[in-house]
């Protein structure tokens, strides 16, 4: 029997931004954050997505979403009306209440403390609704601002692993972090 529940639809408001569920109206501007230059450096995909892409996928995610278990919760961040990022919950392993978390936020938005409300909410959904032990997350050992977020929600730092992620042609270290859901 698993503890691990499948929550939606998700609504969670922090102090500045809303995570619910994307809705079509997100796809432009989903598509111009993810494509800014400033936000592809930062993460981990080989390509640019182009705006048919993100227009595919937020249905097929939406599919996803209706899958049971509830695979994934890939969220959009709102403040009012205007999408400003994006975080993402994995149901890694029922069977181990294990998930990791991801976060993409606006380049005109950073700094803010927005990035780290979001990973907050993530694990608020992550330890008190669906019901996970553990929580990861993997970024880059330079990404800073990335380190900070995830030690300002209290997360742990593991361990490096060397050349982990082959993205653009070169190899990148990563970190990971990790959260239980008794450390909270
Ligand atoms: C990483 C990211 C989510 C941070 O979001 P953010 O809203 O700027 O983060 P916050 O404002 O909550 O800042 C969190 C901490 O990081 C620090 N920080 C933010 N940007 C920084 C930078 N460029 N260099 C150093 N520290 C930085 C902040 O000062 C803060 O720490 P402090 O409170 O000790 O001062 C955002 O830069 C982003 O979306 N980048 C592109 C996508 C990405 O990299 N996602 C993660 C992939 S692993």
């Amino acid at each position: 029997m698993t503890l691990v529940r499948s929550v939606r639809p998700v609504r969670l408001a922090g102090a500045h931004c809303v995570l619910r569920e994307l809705d079509d109206a997100d796809v432009v501007p989903l598509h111009a954050m993810l494509a800014d230059p400033r936000v592809f450096e930062r993460v981990l995909d080989d390509q640019l997505p182009s705006l048919d892409e993100v227009r595919d996928v937020v249905p097929a995610w939406r599919d996803e979403a209706g899958g049971e278990p509830r695979p994934a919760y890939r969220l959009a961040a709102v403040e009012g009306d205007r999408l400003v990022g994006m975080g993402t919950l994995t149901v890694e392993s029922t069977q181990h209440r294990r998930g990791e978390i991801g976060y993409v936020l606006a380049a005109d938005r950073w700094g803010r403390g927005l990035g780290t409300e979001v990973a907050g909410l993530l694990l608020r959904l992550a330890f008190e609704q669906v019901g996970l032990h553990r929580v990861e997350a993997t970024t880059r050992p330079d990404h800073v601002a990335s380190c900070r977020v995830l030690e300002k929600v209290g997360m742990r730092r593991e361990g490096v692993s060397r050349d982990h992620l082959l993205v653009r042609g070169h190899w990148w270290d990563s970190v990971r972090y990790a959260i239980l859901a008794t450390d909270r």
